[in-house]
């Protein structure tokens, strides 16, 4: 039986009554639905519509209930109930029988539902950050390994100069840091809550919001009763946050498919992330990272679904409202998984020294280093940039690496040039110059990693 049944005398047809309901998917806010009810039930006997008595019995049976469900959350479905604020209550009325019934006076389902999501949302912004932090922390670890792995640094995937993997690694580390900055800041904006708006024009029962609020655990409550039933900015906020943290992993993914290719063969994946061919017997491909890399689509996807939604919304609730959910439940919840995988995949990934210092030795990635000691010996730059130019053509017909030319070779191009450039030219020289704060040298990712571990208290 809906809970609005008696203004009709026909009932909904079955095909309407699925397209409508939502407990299908907003089973997953009955704790929070429950917790909500009971600060609504405490809020009830400071207007007088509940004795104290009563409202103590609506808070055990209310909690029995929460019991039920964290045992069970997948019962929930087996009701027909319309969506998850109906089937409390009906549980309620089950349990307690009349006294159940006076538990919505002066609330809506308008303003209950975003106060039960908001509820859930804070929730998943600790369990996000909790990933985040994880895969920060495997990071961290990680290039803490491998600071001597040197390897190729890439622009348009062009050999451009060399890196450690240890300085890739932390390269995701700084996108993670921003990604749980950002779940911070959703969350002080969120943290409002929406309870006592009424269905859009504010609850008739001269409660105290503010103290509701603290109950709930939010910091305050909201101003303006039809933005707070409408309001579904933290929806978005949080979307956005996913979409940007799935940008980072999928160019994580990219990254590393890259890097595992036959063609690079830097790192080796482990087989617990990896899989077969059914057909080619030799292949190990590399589907978590892939899988990664795709489910950006899905996520960026619910981003887009739920801005469109809310385009152009009249005020307050309209039951298009109801679609914020699955957008949100499958972003966030892919998001999650990610993360979990992305860990994974670090937790014993193989690098390849030898490739990877080989590759970077490849493609010339010293020619700005030649650059650099001819300016050191007074040719401006501009000038030093033409001469290695030449310097690499010629280097390229010879088959041969910058520091595999002759002196007398490389006296050609500039007179300048002495036996004190071969030095330079060496892949730890490269490193070591760039020795300014977010550089590649050894003491600057030393204490990028120590400046991490300090911030992940490890
Ligand atoms: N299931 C609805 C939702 O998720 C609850 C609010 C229903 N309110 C209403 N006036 N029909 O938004």
């Amino acid at each position: 039986m809906a809970l609005w049944g008696g203004r009709f005398s026909q009932a909904a047809d079955q095909r309407f009554k699925h397209f409508n309901d939502s407990l299908r998917f907003d089973y997953r806010l009955a704790r929070q639905d429950i917790i909500g009810s009971i600060a609504w039930s405490k809020a009830l006997v400071t207007v007088n519509v509940l004795s104290h008595d009563e409202q103590q019995k609506l808070e055990h049976a209310l909690n029995e209930l929460l019991s039920l469900v964290q045992q069970d959350p997948l019962q929930i479905l087996q009701s027909d109930a319309e969506d998850i604020h109906s089937w409390v209550e009906q549980k309620l009325i089950e349990k307690v029988g009349d006294l159940g019934k006076k538990l919505h006076t002066g609330r809506s389902r308008n303003d209950q539902s975003t106060t039960d999501l908001k509820l859930w949302c804070k929730d998943q912004i600790q369990q996000l950050i909790l990933a985040i932090n994880h895969l920060r922390q495997s990071l961290v670890i990680t290039a803490e390994q491998h600071q001597q792995a040197i390897m190729p640094g890439y622009t348009h995937l062009q050999r451009a100069q060399p890196i450690t993997f240890a300085h890739w690694c932390l390269a995701y580390y700084e996108m993670l840091t921003r990604d749980e900055s950002r779940l911070q800041d959703t969350l002080k904006r969120l943290d409002i809550s929406p309870l006592g708006s009424g269905a859009l024009a504010g609850t008739a029962y001269p409660m105290d919001r503010e103290q509701l609020a603290k109950w709930l655990g939010f910091a305050s409550a909201t101003n303006n009763s039809l933005d707070a039933v409408s309001d579904r900015d933290h929806v978005l906020e949080l979307l956005n946050d996913a979409s940007i943290g799935m940008i980072h992993l999928s160019r994580f993914a990219e990254d590393l498919i890259i890097f595992n290719s036959g063609e690079a063969d830097f790192v080796e994946l482990s087989d617990r992330v990896t899989s077969g061919s059914s057909l080619m017997p030799q292949k190990k491909n590399p589907d978590a990272l892939e899988l990664i890399r795709g489910k950006v689509g899905r996520v960026v996807g619910a981003l887009t679904g739920a801005l469109t939604t809310l385009k152009g919304l009249p005020l307050a609730y309209n039951k298009d409202l109801q679609e914020d959910k699955e957008h949100l439940f499958d972003a966030l919840d892919t998001w999650h998984e990610c993360l979990d995988m992305a860990a994974l995949v670090l937790e014993d990934i193989k690098i390849n020294y030898a490739n990877c210092q080989e590759a970077a030795k490849q493609g010339y990635s010293n020619a700005t280093e030649l650059a650099d000691y001819l300016v050191a010996k007074g040719i401006p730059f501009r000038e030093a940039h033409h001469i290695v130019g030449e310097a690499v053509v010629s280097a390229i017909a010879k088959q041969k690496a910058l520091e595999e030319l002759t002196l007398d070779e490389l006296k050609v191009f500039s007179t300048v040039i002495d036996n004190d450039v071969y030095p330079i030219l060496s892949l730890h020289s490269c490193l070591a110059k760039r020795s300014a704060k977010g550089g590649v040298s050894t003491e600057q990712v030393k204490s990028a990693i120590d400046r991490a571990k300090q911030q992940l208290s490890i």
